[in-house]
């Protein structure tokens, strides 16, 4: 299928967008394969990829725009550059990973499956992450911290900000 000349191209990859449409020979069935598509690409389902996507597969933007806000797994906003993964998992539960979540929200303002204004910090919370012996645990990125306190997680927070704050100066 031919990309249409009326669609403004900007920053967003357009092409793979068209790479994935026509895997699926333009096939309307097929849109939450191409949703993981472009998520898959780009880490989120960009708001501008959802009329460009109605257009081409001929269905409406709300339908699109339900789907993504129906399933889970599709995100309308980027990632933050840093990445919490904060356990949720029995033992993490159990060992006060509630009273760490509220610490991280209290420090940034975002609650689970949020990013920051800033565009820092993304809030994931996830099931077990397999090093229950040193619960509670969180992920920053490919960095676990572990055997966490309220006061312990506000200052690896803090720590981060303090570093993304001196590398801007
Ligand atoms: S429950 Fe958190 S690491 Fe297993």
């Amino acid at each position: 299928m031919a990309k249409s000349k009326t669609l403004e191209v900007g920053a967003l990859p357009y092409d793979e967008f068209d790479k994935s449409i026509n895997k699926y020979n333009g096939d309307p069935t097929a849109i939450i394969a191409i949703l993981q598509d472009i998520q898959d690409h780009l880490q989120y389902v960009p708001k501008d990829s959802i009329s460009y996507l109605a257009e081409k597969l001929n269905v409406s933007p709300a339908k699109i725009y339900g789907i993504v806000t129906f399933y889970a797994q599709f995100r309308l906003e980027p990632l933050g550059k840093y990445i919490i993964m904060l356990c949720e998992g029995t033992a993490c539960h159990v060992n006060g990973a509630k009273l760490i979540g509220n610490a991280i929200s209290d420090e940034l303002g975002v609650k689970g499956g949020e990013t920051t204004e800033d565009g820092l910090f993304s809030l994931e919370k996830v099931a077990c992450i397999g090093c229950c012996s040193l619960s509670p645990v969180m992920v920053i990125n490919e960095e676990t911290y572990a055997k966490l306190t309220p006061d312990s997680t506000r200052k690896i927070v803090k720590e981060y900000q303090k570093r993304e704050a001196a590398a801007q100066n």
